[in-house]
């Protein structure tokens, strides 16, 4: 070897402790000590080695977590030693039961057991040689199941080598591959923005995931994996299975944090009381608890039935899911005017807690899953406490039932309901006099960046409209001393100076006016173009959505926000209310703004090609369309190698990669914001 691949080899080495050392901290102790791009930079100069000397990759190196292709199908994978089940017990009685058998049996007076969560994933079994993952494998009938190696391979919280000096000359790992539920919600929302149906549940999206036949779908699916004992082992381990644990951590696995050295029965009942109370914090799903006998020796002694080793219990957790009947789909109004369809439900044990009440989260999964009124549904609560409707048991359907329809006026205000183009909810338009949306309102209105009433704190609303003495932000104005001094803890001067700040409010700006109105869509940015651009409110009041558009930044959702915000018969008699009242402004002179408005549509981005992916935080997709169709630019659907910019938000998917191969420029949302205040100016 020439000294330069000598060099070569070592560097790659220690960038390959380097890279997994720091893939430990990230995937199994969450706790990372370098940046993304740190770790990126590691990764790539191993990268860059390898390509330069091939001679050097090995399947071990990080850089190969993704090596293989799909395959035609899954070759069989057989266990070293058997894959067994796990007795079930749903009573306190079967674990006494349990316990008490096993004092007979091990002749002792107490049994010190681990305890450990049940997790609802899909076990594996893993087989290390020298150290190096050679084969992974799912449980299938218990002897043989399926040879997922290449897909078990791209989940970053297993080693690909073990990181112990002296391991095993061969062993087998065993654990439960699950997805953490922050990672479930991030999948499926990114699923959702793409049109892919999301998954029931982590489950089913871990199983679907790491049964897949390519590799590379299954390297893009947040996968993590709990190891929970070993197989056969050429090499004696610890004694006792809290030990084996420790080891498998030291190996760089991840253990659960809640595997526990439990003595006797009463400890036992005592860690499933904890572990219930504990599972709705927790950010995975868990269906049981798992009692072990921690001594090893004496599992020998004790055997296994055909199905399940007699040292071991799986103590059910109550049920999350169970069905029941939907009498009524509610619409339910929200502070902010959002209508959540609600199922009204025939009560129902879920969990140990009673549920009436599920949400449908909006019409398109209503009609996703077609619950309609009468149905009988699978009603679940998961880790939050709002417990939602998994799916309808089609087969009993009443007779006659219709599909469910969202009401074209508000249940609460009359006032008209509005599905926004790029919006997958249903609002009230009626923002300004809607009884649901009251607090949301008036928080809102009084707020600093809107009317700045100072000294007018959410309990202060709180108490005003629960007395009923203001119902629109229109009351606010029509307080009287006597009114506040009728409410708890309003001394003589908190009087004086909140009706002192609420009629120094009334001297405001048309922006801050247009914005505390809290349309929908119309933020201060918003507000203040509208307001410069049309000068004063009377205009804008008759402007149609052709006309709005115009204006910079404002996109047919916009647009249409506004004008029907506007056209409430209710939401008017609120504004006119508003300016009898007393609230007034300066105009901010219409000529000079409307020149600047025009400047600022200069057609800087003349000619550029745009395509937007993923979510971004400052601009809804018909926001950044119009900012950029505003400067002359143009937005496509599809990367090509004519796109001048890829924009890329949360979740990017595809495009982003397809951009980078084109080498098209890619602007993160900061970058956006810059080149779009570049061609402003
Ligand atoms: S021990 C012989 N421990 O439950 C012991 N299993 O119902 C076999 N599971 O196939 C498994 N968490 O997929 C064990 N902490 C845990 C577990 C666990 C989840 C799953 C595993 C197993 C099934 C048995």
């Amino acid at each position: 070897m020439a000294p330069s691949d000598t060099a070569a080899a070592e560097r790659a080495e220690a960038l390959r402790r380097e890279i997994e050392y720091h893939n430990h901290r990230y995937y199994v102790l969450d706790d990372p000590e370098i940046s993304d791009a740190e770790y990126d930079r590691l990764l790539g100069e191993l990268e860059a080695i390898e390509a330069e000397h091939p001679g050097l990759v090995t399947p071990w190196s990080p850089t190969q977590r993704v090596g293989a292709g799909p395959l035609s199908e899954f070759a069989e994978s057989s266990h070293d030693e058997p894959m067994l089940s796990l007795a079930n017990a749903f009573a306190e009685s079967e674990v006494t039961e349990f316990d008490r058998r096993l004092r007979t049996a091990l002749g002792v007076e107490s049994v010190v057991y681990a305890g450990e969560p049940k997790l609802d994933g899909l076990s594996v079994n893993l087989r290390y040689e020298d150290g190096r993952l050679v084969a992974a494998g799912t449980r299938g009938d218990g002897q043989v199941g399926e040879d997922i190696t290449a897909n078990v391979r791209t989940i970053r919280s297993i080693p690909l080598m073990l990181q112990t000096p002296r391991p095993p000359q061969r062993v087998e790992v065993r654990g439960e591959v699950v997805i953490r539920r922050r990672d479930f919600e991030r999948l499926n929302a990114a699923r959702l923005k793409r049109d892919e149906k999301p998954f029931a549940n982590p489950r089913n999206a871990a199983a679907g995931s790491l049964r897949q036949l390519d590799p590379r779908v299954t390297a893009q699916r947040p996968l993590t994996l709990f190891v929970f004992g070993i197989g056969a082992s050429s090499d004696s381990l610890a004694a006792d299975h809290l030990g084996v644990l420790e080891e498998l951590a030291d190996w760089g696995f991840r253990v659960n944090e809640r595997v526990e050295r439990i003595v006797g029965a009463e400890g036992l009942l005592d860690y499933h009381d904890r572990l219930i109370a504990a599972r709705d914090g927790l950010d995975y799903e868990i269906d049981g608890a798992v009692y072990k006998v921690n001594d090893r020796q004496a599992w020998a002694r004790l055997g296994a039935t055909a199905r399940a080793p007699r040292w071991a219990l799986a103590h059910k957790l109550p049920a999350r899911e169970a069905t029941t009947v939907v009498e009524a789909i509610i619409p339910s109004v929200g502070r902010t005017g959002v209508i959540t369809p609600v199922a009204a439900l025939q009560d129902v044990e879920v969990g140990g807690v009673t549920v009436s009440r599920a949400t449908l989260h909006n019409l398109d999964e209503v009609h996703r899953k077609d619950v309609r009124e009468g149905d009988t549904v699978m009603v679940r609560r998961a880790g939050d406490v709002i417990p939602e409707v998994v799916s309808v048991v089609t087969g009993r359907r009443p007779a006659g039932a219709a599909p469910w329809a969202m009401p074209a006026q508000c249940p609460v205000c009359g006032s008209e309901v509005t599905r926004l183009d790029d919006e997958a909810a249903h609002r009230c338009m009626g923002g300004l006099f809607c009884p649901a949306q009251r607090m949301g309102a008036l928080i809102h209105f009084v707020s600093r960046r809107a009317m700045d009433i100072d000294g007018l704190g959410e309990k202060l609303i709180a108490q005003l409209v629960e007395t009923e003495r203001v119902k629109t932000v229109v009351d606010l104005y029509r307080l009287t001393r006597a009114d506040l001094l009728g409410l708890e803890r309003m001394g003589e001067k908190s009087a004086t100076n909140l009706l002192a700040a609420i009629e120094a409010s009334k001297a405001t700006t048309l922006a801050r006016f247009l914005y505390a109105l809290g349309i929908n869509q119309v933020g201060e940015v918003t507000a203040r173009t509208l307001a410069t651009h049309f000068g004063a409110l009377p205009a804008l009041l008759e402007a149609d959505e052709a006309a709005l558009e115009e204006v910079p930044d404002v996109g047919p959702v916009v647009a249409q926000s506004i004008t029907r915000f506007f056209r409430q018969p209710h939401n008017r008699e609120v504004i006119d209310g508003l300016l009898d009242a007393g609230l007034h402004w300066d105009d901010p002179g219409r000529e000079g703004a409307g020149r600047q408005g025009e400047a600022a549509a200069a057609p800087a981005l003349d000619g550029l090609t745009f395509v937007l992916t993923g979510a971004l935080s400052g601009y809804t997709r018909d926001e950044a369309r119009a900012a950029i169709e505003s400067r002359g630019g143009r937005v496509t659907g599809s990367v090509s190698s004519r796109t001048d910019y890829l924009v890329a938000g949360d979740d990017p998917g595809s495009k982003r990669d397809r951009a980078e191969s084109l080498g098209v420029t890619i602007l993160d949302e900061a970058g956006f914001r810059a080149l779009l205040a570049k061609a402003t100016a």
